[in-house]
């Protein structure tokens, strides 16, 4: 991936199409990605914008089998991370933050352009966010100091089920632009 595109030459209406495109898959189908693939999908996050550039995240990809069951004990969404190929744990660096909300901030935009990442390769993802509730039991799994980092959520991504996600299709909802925006 280039580092110094001053912007694709993608049509804007495909990329806003792309951005409305993009949902939660929790169907996989257990095959192979590549490292590779999974450095791409990290390489999106890495472009995310951060308060100050201080860039706050901290992750562990997990692929191995044994680490993703113990990891998925931890949530009650665990079939999630045991069908998906690989478990994207996010962590707030806190040694690099500067102000709380701002870092959570970037970290939200770290996932989200992982979560764009993923659908750019034709992938399917979803972000666990219920795991923090076991945060604590989630550092002493990958032996992290909580005072260095802290839980923000784990991306399950995987080769899309493509007939399940079919079936299971629901309408996806949103609140209009003018339910949650003023104009002055
Ligand atoms: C902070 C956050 C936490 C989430 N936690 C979970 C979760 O624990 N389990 C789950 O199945 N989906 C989770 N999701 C996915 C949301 O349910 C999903 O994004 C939302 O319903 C909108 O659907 P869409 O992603 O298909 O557009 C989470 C999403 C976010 C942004």
């Amino acid at each position: 991936m280039s580092e110094n595109i001053i912007r694709p030459s993608i049509k804007s209406e495909d990329l806003i199409a792309f951005i409305k495109s993009r949902k939660s898959v929790r169907n996989f189908i257990f095959e192979k990605i590549s490292d590779q693939t999974i450095r791409d999908i990290l390489e999106c996050g890495r472009w995310a914008p951060s308060g100050m550039n201080n860039q706050p995240w901290k992750v562990i990809v997990v692929k191995s089998p044994m680490v993703k069951q113990m990891l998925a004990n931890l949530t009650k969404y665990g079939g999630l991370i045991e069908s998906s190929y690989v478990s994207i744990v996010v962590f707030l660096d806190l040694q690099a933050s500067y102000h709380r909300v701002k870092d959570i901030q970037a970290i939200g935009a770290f996932m989200e352009n992982i979560l764009l990442g993923v659908h750019a390769m034709e992938l399917g993802a979803v972000w666990v966010g219920e795991i923090l509730n076991k945060k604590e039991e989630v550092n002493e799994l990958f032996k992290f100091n909580p005072n260095k980092y802290e839980l923000m959520g784990v991306i399950a991504v995987g080769v899309i089920d493509e007939q399940k996600e079919k079936m299971k299709e629901e309408p996806r909802v949103r609140k209009m632009v003018d339910e949650f925006t003023d104009w002055l």
